[in-house]
């Protein structure tokens, strides 16, 4: 039996890591995303079933689900320098001279690669195996982040066959332009910061504390250079990087060899024009001596070596004219100030509008209607005014003040604390409703199907719809009416509301819309209250008393709950059958008088949270295995404790094992 599962293991790891190189790094999936599921699912159940088998460079293992205090440091066995900026071909014509005088000669060909704006990781793998993944941090000393670099799918865990004993690999962590569109826009939703640019964005994302959200954040990886190699790998970097993408490696498709400097000039006035074709931001490119031998003769100044320089792109700006500035309702009330432009192109997009972010931005830039501007996209997405020509304002432009009243209802409007947000108060503004409706039937929060924009503003405008709850009162043919619905569409909707009835407490309360409350603060209310009612009647002490949550959020979720227009529509919700619950370690006594010995990583529970488990039900824990040891509850990766208790006759358990011993599935 087991010898049949050892096998098929290792079969399913291996067709899974090759359909994660096809889909990850060559771009080529050769199966449907449901048979790649099927693959990893029957794997994680034969895990299970054998937790003794479970290695830490199975594809199951990515994510470690523990969080952890803080990184520790790493000191490069090999410094990780950087790089010499240039901005013309004049400045890489002088390089090239520099080349050819340290070289004596003109022999030699470059590599010419985009630069990938990112950040620098170095991941060293041992035997084939990814043991370390670090930041370059100054240079000297980076991060140890494994946990979050095993979280990105286009990093394999395990090199092909012939991966020399040692290898550091150095390369390029970054976000695809799209994770990033998708990241800020939830971050604006939520009123969180908005990152900059996709390379902050993906350092920040490498530096959580919680491999989980880092899994989230999609990042991906190219691998351009190398650090500590056992033996001869390459006599060039071309050759280098060939090998690397044998191994399994993510290598960009775009580098090219050039024979000289005129060469590397054209390459870069090329990728100059054509960069925004690309899905991930490239801010120049990089041009490196090929042969290796020829490096080491060129050596390096203390900061950069003398063989690489970067060509850096400007950024891409256009000029164009405001025609109107709009200020627009969020789902709290938020009212944000969006700038209307004489349409113009700008990093391969048709750009119309901007947010102007708040009214302290407008005051800062004194932006006003009329008014000639220079735009920009930030991370190349997101455009962004940033400069006013204020010699091209015409005389009549009046200061654009914030607004008194609500655009849309009317009401009253206020300024935060901190004083940057205006918002309207008003419980009856219909603008707010429409946006709470599109955020709770959104994909992330209810997963309402079929109930677009179009439909919501009918529902609101005809006051059909007065808050979440009515729309569990909906009828197919209220909806029927409505203008362009066919009955099909009408039951469309009505099936997609009455799916929605089912699901998890997480996303009910993502979708209520407290506010700075997302899907991540979501699961944390969810894990630790397991209804909404228990999250309704809880103090604020409570809720600050919960890790990760803080003053800010505690303060915003007791105000959201004391508002009685908000309890009544969680008591209609209630009413219609929207109370999904989440299940909580249960007290009881089914573990009294046992010992038990945790050791390796187990998938639902970090450390802390299995020895408060196994305490709530009764238990003991222990800290090594003795005769008096009852169970040892094995998770992946266990080492000399699960051999002590194979040695004493102790039982074994696993993780699946030791929920049905308290009474979870
Ligand atoms: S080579 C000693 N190649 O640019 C040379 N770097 O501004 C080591 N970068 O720290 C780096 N794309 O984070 C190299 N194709 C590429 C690159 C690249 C992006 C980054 C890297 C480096 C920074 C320097």
């Amino acid at each position: 039996m087991k010898q049949d599962a050892i096998e098929k293991i290792r079969s399913l790891k291996e067709q899974i890591r090759r359909h994660d190189y096809l889909y990850y790094v060559l771009n080529k999936p050769e199966i449907s995303d449901q048979k790649y599921d099927q693959l990893f699912s029957e794997l994680k159940k034969l895990e299970q079933q054998y937790p003794d088998l479970i290695t830490p460079d199975s594809p199951t293992q990515r994510v470690s689900g523990k969080p952890i205090e803080g990184f520790e440091q790493v000191i490069h066995s090999i410094p990780m320098l950087s790089i010499d900026n240039t901005y013309s071909a004049d400045e890489l014509k002088a390089f090239d001279q520099r080349i050819a005088k340290g070289l004596s000669s003109k022999n030699y060909q470059y590599s010419v690669e985009l630069k990938i704006d990112g950040l620098a990781v170095s991941l060293r793998y041992e035997k084939g195996i990814l043991v370390l993944g670090a930041t370059r941090g100054d240079g000297a000393v980076g991060d140890n982040v494994t946990n979050n670099i095993r979280t990105i799918k286009s990093i394999p865990l395990h090199l092909g066959k012939d991966a020399p004993a040692e290898l550091e690999v150095r390369g390029e962590v970054y976000m695809p332009k799209k994770a990033f569109a998708k990241l800020n826009k939830q971050r604006e939703k939520q009123e969180q910061a908005l990152f900059a640019n996709p390379r902050n964005a993906a350092a920040g994302s490498l530096k959580l504390l919680n491999a989980k959200t880092t899994a989230e954040r999609k990042l991906a990886f190219f691998a351009y250079s190398m650090g500590q190699i056992s033996g001869r790998f390459a006599k060039t970097h071309l050759e280098s990087l060939e090998k690397l993408k044998k191994l399994g490696l993510p290598v960009n498709p775009h580098i090219k060899k050039a024979a000289n400097i005129d060469e590397v000039i054209k390459i870069c006035d090329q990728w100059e024009k054509q960069r925004f074709g690309l899905d991930y931001q490239i801010d120049g490119m990089v041009i490196k001596v090929d042969s290796l031998d020829q490096r080491g003769t060129l050596g390096a100044t203390g900061r950069a070596p003398r063989w690489c320089i970067s060509y850096k792109f400007a950024a891409a700006q256009a000029e164009t004219k405001i025609t109107s500035i709009d200020v627009q309702v969020g789902k709290t009330g938020t009212l944000t100030p969006v700038a209307n432009f004489e349409p113009v192109q700008l990093a391969g997009t048709m750009v119309k509008r901007a947010s102007l972010h708040n009214f302290d931005e407008i005051d800062r830039l004194d932006v006003r209607e009329g008014d000639t501007v220079i735009i920009e996209k930030a991370g190349e997405i997101i455009p962004q005014v940033i400069e006013v020509k204020k010699e091209l304002r015409p005389k009549n432009a009046k200061q654009f003040l914030p607004p008194v009243k609500c655009p849309e209802c009317g009401s009253k409007v206020q300024k935060d604390e901190n004083g940057v947000y205006i918002r309207c108060i008003s419980s009856n503004c219909p603008a707010q409703l429409k946006e709470r409706l599109r955020y709770f039937a959104g994909r992330d929060q209810m997963d309402i199907e079929n109930l677009g924009t179009a439909i919501i503003d009918q529902l609101v405008d005809k006051k059909i719809v007065r808050d979440l709850a009515d729309l569990y009162k909906l009828d197919v043919n209220a909806l029927a009416n409505l203008d362009r619905m066919a009955d099909k569409s009408a039951w469309d909707i009505i099936d997609g509301i009455e799916k929605s009835k089912s699901q998890s407490l997480d996303r009910l309360i993502s979708a209520i819309g407290i506010r700075h409350v997302g899907t991540q603060n979501a699961e944390i209310l969810a894990e630790h209250f397991g209804s909404i009612d228990a999250i309704r009647k809880s103090a604020i002490e409570e809720l600050t008393e919960i890790n990760q949550i803080g003053p800010v959020l505690a303060k915003s979720i007791c105000e959201y709950f004391r508002d009685s227009d908000n309890l009544e529509v969680i008591d209609k919700l209630i009413a219609a059958g929207i109370n999904p619950k989440q299940q909580k370690t249960k007290q009881s006594d089914s573990l009294i008088g046992k010992t038990f010995v945790v050791t390796g990583t187990l998938e639902n529970f970090s450390r802390a949270d299995i020895e408060k488990a196994i305490k709530q039900n009764g238990g003991k824990v222990s800290s090594s295995v003795s005769k008096k040891t009852d169970f040892v509850l094995a998770g992946a990766d266990a080492g000399s404790k699960l051999d002590k208790a194979q040695q004493l006759g102790v039982k074994v358990i696993n993780e699946k094992q030791f929920l049905e011993m308290i009474g979870k599935k």
